[in-house]
């Protein structure tokens, strides 16, 4: 059997199950460039503090610049005996260049050193799939700017309301992945800081240079205590909340788009590109792409929950439960960056029907603005309320619509009808008094369009 990194102190061998178990390599080989990029900065460390000479610094740091080439190249070979990431690149690194490759684990420990490594990919993931919510952000504001005349039903309860903007409604859910976005960039800020340097869990023992380090690797500080930099993932509890919230933000539009596009109502229709069809009905065209966002948002709670589950029992310090972090964490980061891809895909594509959009929407649905036009006229709301409504009965009794109903009629509910009241009768005009900032109105939708637009183009 190979030698063990760590068999010093072991005489019998271990359960090759066991072995199996235990192994990470398969799945957190991708952080093999984090790895090897961390590894370079703790050689140059070692060498600033003098415990490596400049030469074997050199050595180190060419070694492990080769050992990253195999690993982008597919040239790495995977051994038995190699545990995981760390043991694998440390193994090839002593292949390569010989016993010297033994110096680089000088004070360190792989829980400093994993806790480094899951740090430096996730920034570098989770800066990937902030661009990927900055992309879905912009496919959304452009396709709002496009059809911003285009008016249609909103909802409450599922129940037609008042008149909307379809821009308005395309906005509302830009404005929630703004703020994942804004979300992503202080978590990651947040977890930028470094473990390495951190021993074992104890600290190091030759005072290296964790300025230095954290410098090097681009971190904004160094973790001040060596129990807590080894033991905290906090940050992928964090990630993982965050990847969660964002898939509810998709699923919910997912289910808005997916009732959109059912024939009753028929606003939407998703291109060829995101849509499947029956293997039995031929006339089926299915918004599978939806479906698949809004179920994936159950595997992403999935990963967050499972990985709580691990988290919550563990004592101080390191303990290989914490090997369980890493699963959840490269799924999550997979599942939202095809996520939101694909979500940008089917907005970007997709067809609506203005005609049908506006074919729904129906004069009751200006009961609110004929209260309002007796508010105008000195009224106070909560009277007008029940004038509305009673208004809204006498055209249901009669079977007819809201408009329909006479200035007659009316007068008979409140003797502050006139004639101008034929003016409530336009959805233009609801849509057009709404407009206070935050509203869906012409003016205030611009606004908004303005407004991500210029969040969009800083940095
Ligand atoms: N593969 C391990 C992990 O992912 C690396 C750290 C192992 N440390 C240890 N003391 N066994 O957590």
């Amino acid at each position: 059997a190979p030698k063990k990194l760590w068999g010093g102190r072991f005489s019998g061998a271990v359960d090759p199950l066991m072995d199996a178990f235990n192994a990470s390599i398969h799945f957190d080989k991708r952080m093999y460039a984090a790895d090897c990029i961390g590894s370079i900065a703790y050689a140059k460390a070692l060498s600033k503090n003098g415990i490596i000479s400049k030469e074997e610094c050199e050595q180190l740091v060419s070694g492990l610049t080769d050992v990253m080439e195999e690993w982008s190249s597919g040239k790495f070979v995977i051994k038995a005996g190699d545990e995981d990431i760390h043991t694998a690149n440390e193994r090839r690194l002593g292949e390569l260049i010989g016993s010297v490759a033994g110096k680089l684990h000088t004070g360190r420990s792989r829980n400093d050193q994993v806790a480094t490594d899951m740090r430096l990919w996730l920034r570098d993931e989770a800066s990937k799939v902030l661009a990927h919510v900055k992309e879905l952000i912009a496919v959304t504001v452009a396709r709002a700017e496009k059809e911003l005349d285009v008016i249609m039903p909103g909802y409450t309860h599922l129940q037609r309301a008042q008149p909307i903007r379809w821009s308005h409604f395309l906005l509302s859910h830009a404005w929630l992945w703004q703020s994942d976005a804004e979300r992503l960039e202080q978590l990651i800020d947040r977890f930028n800081v470094l473990p390495l340097g951190s021993g074992a869990l104890a600290g190091h023992v030759f005072n290296i240079d964790r300025a230095f380090l954290a410098k090097e690797l681009g971190f904004r500080d160094y973790i001040h205590n060596s129990l807590y930099a080894v033991s905290d993932r906090d940050f992928v509890a964090e990630f993982l909340f965050w990847a969660s919230l964002t898939m509810t933000h998709i699923s919910r539009v997912a289910e808005d788009l997916i009732i959109y596009s059912s024939g009753e109502f028929a606003f939407v229709k998703l291109a060829d590109a995101y849509s499947t069809g029956s293997s039995l009905m031929p006339q089926k065209k299915n918004p599978d792409s939806l479906e698949l966002l809004r179920g994936k948002c159950g595997r992403v709670f999935g990963n967050m929950s499972g990985f709580m589950m691990s988290y919550k029992g563990i004592p101080s310090t390191y303990n290989k439960d914490l090997q369980e972090d890493k699963e959840p964490m490269f799924d999550a980061v997979d599942t939202l960056s095809g996520s939101l891809q694909i979500t940008a895909g089917v907005l970007s594509t997709m067809e609506i029907f203005p005609d049908k959009m506006r074919a729904s929407l129906s004069a009751d649905m200006l009961a609110t603005d004929l209260a309002e036009y007796l508010v105008r006229k000195g009224v106070p709301f909560r009277e007008t309320h029940h004038i509305s409504g009673a208004a809204v009965k006498m055209a249901e009794d009669r079977k007819g619509s809201l408009s329909d109903l006479t200035v007659e009629d009316l007068k008979t509910l409140h003797p502050s009808f006139e004639d101008d009241v034929a003016s409530v009768w336009s959805f233009e005009t609801s849509i057009e008094n709404r407009n206070a900032p935050g509203g869906t109105a012409k003016s205030s939708v611009l606004e908004q369009i303005n407004l991500l637009k210029t969040w969009l183009s800083k940095k």
